[in-house]
């Protein structure tokens, strides 16, 4: 079915052709929403959570084309109906893990913790779901530049599916040395114009939405409502895990706050459809060196705080003008979502912890661990809460920070031992056995 989706201006209501490829409201400069018409299908909840566990249970033999194993496209009718099948662009991506927290929970005192871990996505963040969305809905506009300003994850992401469309160019803007090599190395490696800055994130995001506006180049920031239409699917997914029981939390990193927004917009859709009948609750956890968004919080939302972003080792998340800000603070709102902030004391240790406990998480995902201990901590969560957190990328992309933290002085470092290469003094490094 197509001529089921447009878009609305978030601030003013104001409709714009999905065609029109916008990314903001011609009359107040809004944030824009992608609004689907699902009902068409016509479909009751129950209906769609068959077509869904069955799509879910088919074997990956029986699939001809790529996206038909994809956690994203396994929701396609509610993800951009208008999209072609035959345009899509897919790895296939999504469908992860969701890890049962174990003695991580236990520790933690979440007795009903589940870990969703994106970082087992092509690309190693969650990234990948959006960008099979909008690498998707730019090669169908017709468009042969694509570009993005990154803290390293939706650059590798852009970079990659962009390789796969051929004569497709990836413009990505990074500010120089604010990213991990490993990511750098994944948009080099793609074969991605590879822009570093002498700025940050944020003077990024200002460059590149200049260069699209000079040039006939598709931005795919989480600022395009299209891209973020296929992050809607972490939650999908993770419910779907849990065998359509609706966690009672659902804590996410916070950076440019599109994933917070994705998460949010994707639920009330399906309270809509009756796919669900309970509304979670969200939490959206920053870093205290870049905590605009919790800033804005405590403030009830009454001022919008911006900030210079501090140096983190949630690097990914560091950012200071998050664009997306108006559309979390109406998912906070709207379910009644807490915001929390956590030293880098706490997400380090958290990092530790995780990857102690075998879940090669990455220290931004780890924010969110931290808040949710947190939050369990001062009794917002309870004990026998079902808690879905969001870990947004894999421990690999930071393995700098991972081996740092081992070799300094952290609550669980474990540093390595150098020793001359005899048995003896293995022997003696190892102790009585
Ligand atoms: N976690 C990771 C690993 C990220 O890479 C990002 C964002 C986030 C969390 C936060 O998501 O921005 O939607 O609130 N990374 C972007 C990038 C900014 O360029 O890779 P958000």
């Amino acid at each position: 079915m197509t001529g089921l989706s447009s878009f609305r201006c978030v601030a003013c209501g104001m409709s714009f052709a999905l065609a029109e490829t916008r990314l903001a409201c011609s009359s107040c400069g809004g944030l824009l929403d992608v609004v689907s018409n699902l009902r068409a299908f016509g479909r009751t909840g129950a209906a769609w959570r068959d077509l869904f566990d069955r799509r879910r249970a088919a074997s990956p033999s029986e699939a001809t084309r790529p996206f038909e194993t994809s956690g994203v496209w396994r929701f396609r009718e509610h993800v951009l109906p208008d999209l072609p099948e035959d345009g899509i662009v897919s790895k296939p991506e999504g469908a992860t893990r969701l890890y049962a927290g174990g003695a991580l929970g236990e520790e933690l005192s979440l007795s009903r913790l589940f870990v969703k871990h994106e970082g087992e996505n092509p690309t190693l963040s969650f990234k990948d779901r959006g960008m099979t969305v909008g690498v998707s809905w730019a090669r169908a506009s017709g468009f042969k530049t694509v570009a993005c300003a990154s803290t390293g994850d939706t650059s590798a992401a852009l970079a990659a599916y962009a390789a796969e469309v051929p004569g497709m160019r990836a413009v990505v803007l990074l500010p120089q040395g604010k990213i991990t090599d490993e990511q750098l190395g994944q948009a080099l490696a793609s074969g991605a114009t590879t822009l570093g800055l002498d700025t940050d994130f944020d003077g990024c995001m200002r460059l590149v939405a200049e260069l699209t506006a000079a040039r006939p180049v598709f931005l795919l920031n989480s600022k395009n409502p299209v891209r973020i239409e296929g992050q809607k699917t972490i939650a999908w997914e993770a419910i779907q895990d849990l065998g359509w029981r609706v966690p009672d939390w659902i804590v996410v990193p916070v950076g440019n706050a599109g994933n917070l927004s994705a998460i949010g917009k994707g639920l009330r859709e399906w309270l809509d459809l009756g796919v669900i009948g309970k509304k979670p609750r969200l939490a959206g956890i920053q870093a205290s060196a870049a905590d605009p968004f919790f800033q804005s919080y405590r403030r009830g939302f009454t001022e919008r705080v911006t900030c210079v972003a501090g140096d983190t080792a949630a690097s990914a998340i560091r950012i200071g003008a998050p664009v997306s800000h108006p559309k979390a603070e109406r998912e906070i709102r709207f379910f009644e979502g807490v915001v929390e902030s956590v030293t880098e004391a706490e997400l380090l240790d958290a990092f530790a912890l995780a990857n102690r406990h075998g879940l090669a998480i990455c220290p931004n995902s780890a924010v969110a661990l931290a808040g949710a201990a947190k939050l369990r901590q001062a009794g917002v969560i309870r004990e026998a809460d079902l808690v879905v957190v969001v870990a947004t990328a894999h421990a690999l992309k930071f393995s700098g920070t991972m081996s740092a933290y081992h070799r300094g002085g952290g609550r669980l470092a474990n540093p390595p031992r150098l020793l001359p290469a005899t048995l003896d003094a293995i022997l003696a490094a190892l102790g009585e056995p």
